[in-house]
């Protein structure tokens, strides 16, 4: 398994000005352009989380609104006011909150309040519901569905934000963070039904029954989460506290407890290397006895969470490319001196009879920057066992009978280590062969995503996919991927694994 440095490995071609810069806080120009900054501590108290928000270096002027989310009642995960009143009062903010678009303690604004009190915030701060009063339109920068955003009126109200949010893993989401507490916790309860629904709907009322493909209710959220970025400028700062570390959102009133331990408080001017970076944290994190990051893995690829970011970006709104800064000492975080790692975790696996598939599995291997694997027959192919025009041949005996598994040579293939596997072979009868199904078969690929990738002699993948699927957990998603040709370029491959939000 390869091992970087914590820096996501996409490029960021379209970061918006703001984020190109070096970022303030301690005048160091030598940091690259196009790659943020993004803060980490591991202490997660009250003086930590003041002392992450001095080192943006953005203080916060005017009327500030820190937006939180207040908890459903029932849930405990939510940032609890002894741990941010230090920053509140810091920052002299106020508790910004906007109503649910579903039933629950939080849908008016009543309860709200009431439920903001219950839970220790009004005790600290003045809290705001800003919708309250109504909502107000915002124009998205990208209105491939929603035509704009529609926030609390009450936002007008403040000149500068402090988005804190609780990084945990979202039913629908997959992952709530920065991108989201901006997006739906900003949004109204009509705004949140305009997202949830990619702009089909402005009630909750309709929400649940015009619900979108998922990728456009993310795509919907990163515009939305822009428009806000957009409307306070250079007067917003972005907080992600990684403790209580759920698979549920602090909107549920019965959310899971905890399978891995607290990580600890980043932050970031730029929202999408924040999200990317804990992410990044979630997804590399070594697992042990009663500290597991699998079910969060599987929440959040089981949502195509990681879709959110990389549309964030591809929209401008920020980039993924970042480095992680320790504030107790202004190190770089890496391999060396860290516990924590960006590892690779994308893979190739293929089988290949005659090296065709091979040829551009090892090209797709080196413009994905994945490692690669080699999925072995026990027993080799033979000319005659290929012979598809013998209905005795090995392969067309084993092609013939939906039970077959050849049997593979190795099972080293360490999927544990990987959340995406790009899975290549040659197409056999207009699918994958048989020993395909013995390769997913013989691994766990719970939460894992496969993409598929084949060579022909010219049939397309057709229903490859629908038979693979049974040999896979009901969490495996298998995405179709392309007929891809043996010369394929390094740079076309490239384009096309990003042309799939990879
Ligand atoms: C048994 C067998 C069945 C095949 N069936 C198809 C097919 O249905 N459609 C097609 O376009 N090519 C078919 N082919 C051609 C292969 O998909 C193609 O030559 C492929 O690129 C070989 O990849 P490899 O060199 O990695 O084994 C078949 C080849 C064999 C040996």
């Amino acid at each position: 398994m390869m091992i970087v440095t914590m820096i996501a490995a996409v490029p960021c071609g379209n970061a918006n000005q703001n984020n190109e810069q070096p970022l303030g806080g301690d005048n160091d120009s030598t940091v690259t352009v196009g790659i943020s900054k993004v803060y980490f501590t591991k202490d997660i108290n009250s003086e930590g989380l003041v002392k992450i928000y001095e080192a943006l270096g953005r203080p916060a002027s005017g009327r500030v609104a820190v937006k939180i989310s207040t908890g459903e009642p029932g849930g405990h995960n939510f940032l609890q006011p002894e741990l941010i009143k230090d920053l509140v009062h810091n920052v002299n903010g106020t508790i910004v909150e906007c109503n649910t678009a579903y039933g629950g303690k939080r849908s008016t604004t009543e309860e709200h309040l009431q439920t903001a009190k219950d839970h220790g915030f009004t005790a600290i701060a003045n809290v705001d519901i800003m919708d309250a009063e109504g909502d107000m339109r915002i124009p998205v920068k990208d209105s491939t569905h929603i035509k704009y955003d529609i926030v609390g009126s009450h936002l007008k109200n403040y000149d500068f934000m402090i988005n804190l949010a609780h990084f945990k893993g979202h039913a629908m989401g997959g992952f709530g963070g920065v991108l989201k507490n901006q997006s739906i916790g900003v949004a109204s309860a009509n705004g949140k039904a305009y997202i949830h629904t990619a702009g089909k709907a402005q009630s909750p009322d309709e929400l649940w029954e015009n619900l979108p493909e998922q990728d456009y209710f993310l795509e919907s959220m990163s515009a939305a989460a822009q428009a806000v970025a957009d409307y306070f400028g250079d007067n917003i700062l972005y907080i992600n506290v990684m403790n209580n570390l759920s698979v549920d959102c602090d909107c549920d009133s019965h959310p899971h407890d905890p399978e891995m331990k607290d990580i600890g408080i980043l932050a970031s001017t730029d929202p999408v290397a924040l999200d990317q970076a804990c992410l990044d944290l979630v997804f590399n994190y070594t697992p042990s006895e009663d500290d597991d990051n699998a079910s969060l893995l599987e929440r959040i690829n089981s949502r195509h969470g990681t879709h959110t970011v990389d549309y964030a970006e591809e929209i401008g709104l920020g980039s993924r490319q970042y480095q992680l800064i320790n504030i107790e000492d202004n190190s770089i975080m890496n391999k060396n001196d860290n516990e924590m790692q960006h590892t690779a975790s994308r893979l190739v696996a293929y089988f290949s009879a005659t090296g065709t598939t091979k040829a551009v599995a090892q090209t797709l291997a080196k413009a994905t920057d994945a490692d690669i694997y080699e999925i072995r027959p026990e027993k080799l192919y033979t000319t005659a066992d290929l012979d598809w025009q013998d209905n005795n041949s090995r392969s067309s005996v084993e092609n013939a009978n939906e039970n077959s598994r050849p049997a593979l040579a190795d099972k080293n293939a360490n999927i544990q280590n990987y959340d995406v596997i790009f899975l290549g072979f040659p197409i056999w009868w207009y699918r994958a062969p048989k020993i395909i199904n013995t390769f997913l078969e013989s691994y766990d690929f719970s939460g894992k995503t496969i993409i598929l990738f084949a060579t022909s002699g010219g049939s397309q993948l057709g229903e490859t996919a629908k038979y693979l699927k049974g040999s896979c957990s009901k969490t495996t998603v298998i995405k179709d991927g392309k007929i891809l040709s043996r010369n394929a370029s390094e740079e076309e491959l490239q384009k096309w694994v990003k042309s799939i939000g990879y």
